[in-house]
């Protein structure tokens, strides 16, 4: 192979062959779905939801998390929207929410009535800090809502301190982040409430889509079971009324039959995804351009998908031609992450209910409709950055072709004599 021609100009690719298959689904979840229908059949009757598989699931996840009480639920979006209206918050009131997070994490807020305010990052990274949320701070705030994006947790002590000391409560979007864990602490444990998706792209999954609601306060989840499910009186003495208007967002007895499964493969699937990110990051610290992302070394990162750190100062290409020639080279790579709420198009036109703008366009709101949220950490990190989506069965193969097509690339695109 002639190394010094790229294959985006024509070389021969570092890999042809193609990129491992994740097979999130085996046998067992398979025979676990085979089981929950034997069930109903032998017996008659339908599965449901809420029955055994899912209680537990939820008794299953809430122990791998360190106690408390999980609520299974129908995809992320529905996890982030439950655990927001668990916190009883009014309508025409703000939520603070992240800079870059997936639009499920965010849509939920304008769905309640309330005002999407998102914080900048903290610099050169995805995930927002104290700083930059007491920046979006006002009267009208009534949550925090954080996300821990790719799996790299976010500096919480000091947004807990700051949300403590003005009386917010705390919501943490682990959607990317199942077993990351934050100076000793699992994410999702660390504020009031947490969201977990568990579709099928996350570490561990409960079928096609679904969500887990995460609490380790008792009378939060009442809460939190009365928001998923239509308000029935979770909790309260039988006979007792609907308690509020909610949607129906069960998970269901197949789903939870599945996540148990999955949930056992968790710590593997953990294991396996840290150390490929552990042996790619140590190939790559002979590169002069390009950095693996790595968790503080307080912090353990779930490794959702990884990011790097391009020095485009000292590269004759800019980053989109670089992850290009990455690409060519047969390594699937993106060349941005830049999900944000604070240019999204729908929250910026404000497209939630009809035409009418509302909520923010509604009298009953006091703050600045027409506020435009500038994040110029955001837009620094992704400039600066790109993403490699990863799953358990990337191996050393995977680390040598990535750290030869980083190579083969750097050699060619990097400005000779650049300190
Ligand atoms: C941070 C974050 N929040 C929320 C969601 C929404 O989850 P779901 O796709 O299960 O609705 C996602 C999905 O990727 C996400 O990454």
């Amino acid at each position: 192979m002639d190394n010094r021609i790229l294959a985006v100009d024509g070389g021969t690719p570092v890999r042809t062959t193609p990129w491992p298959r994740r097979r999130l689904f085996a046998v067992e979840e398979k025979q676990a779905a085979i089981d929950v229908f034997d069930r109903a059949i032998e017996a008659g009757e339908a599965f449901g939801y809420n029955g055994p598989e899912e209680q537990a699931y939820c008794a299953e996840f809430s122990a791998f998390i360190g106690g408390g009480y999980a609520d299974a639920v129908n995809s992320g979006t529905t996890a982030v929207h439950v655990a927001l209206r668990a916190l009883e918050i009014e309508p025409f009131t703000e939520i603070v929410v992240p800079p870059i997070t997936d639009p499920g994490g965010v849509m939920p807020v304008p769905l309640m009535g309330c005002i999407p305010v998102p914080a900048d990052t903290a610099p050169g990274s995805y995930n927002t800090d104290a700083d930059r949320v007491a920046a979006r701070l006002t009267p009208r705030t009534r949550a925090i809502l954080v996300a821990h994006i790719a799996g790299i947790p976010c500096d919480m002590d000091p947004i807990l301190e700051l949300a403590r000391a003005r009386g917010l409560p705390v919501v943490e979007d682990c959607a990317q982040a199942h077993g990351a864990v934050y100076r000793g602490r699992p994410v999702g444990t660390l504020g009031d409430i947490a969201a977990f998706s568990t579709m099928y792209g996350k570490h561990h999954a409960t079928g096609g889509q679904g969500g887990i609601v995460f609490t380790r306060d008792e009378q939060r989840y009442r809460k939190i079971r009365w928001m998923s499910d239509r308000g029935k009186p979770f909790g309260l003495p039988p006979g007792s009324d609907n308690v509020v208007a909610a949607l129906n967002l069960n998970s269901d007895e197949l789903a939870c039959a599945i996540g148990r499964v999955q949930l056992r493969k968790l710590p593997g699937f953990l294991a396996r995804r840290q150390r490929f990110a552990t042996s790619l990051s140590q190939a790559c610290r002979k590169f002069e351009t390009v950095r693996v992302v790595e968790a503080p070394p307080d912090c353990e990162n779930a490794c959702w998908f990884l990011f790097f750190r391009i020095d485009i100062a000292r590269l004759r290409c800019d980053k989109a031609a670089f992850v290009a020639a990455i690409r060519a080279e047969g390594i699937p790579c993106e060349a941005s992450y830049l999900h944000t709420p604070a240019i999204a198009g729908w929250c910026r036109g404000h497209r939630v209910f009809g035409t009418s703008g509302f909520p923010w366009t509604d009298p009953q709101y006091g703050g600045d409709a027409l506020a435009v949220y500038d994040l110029p950490n955001a837009l620094a990190t992704d400039a600066t950055h790109f993403r490699m989506s990863i799953h358990e069965n990337c191996g050393e193969t995977e680390v040598a072709d990535i750290a030869a097509a980083f190579a083969k690339v750097e050699h060619v695109y990097r400005l000779k004599g650049a300190s």
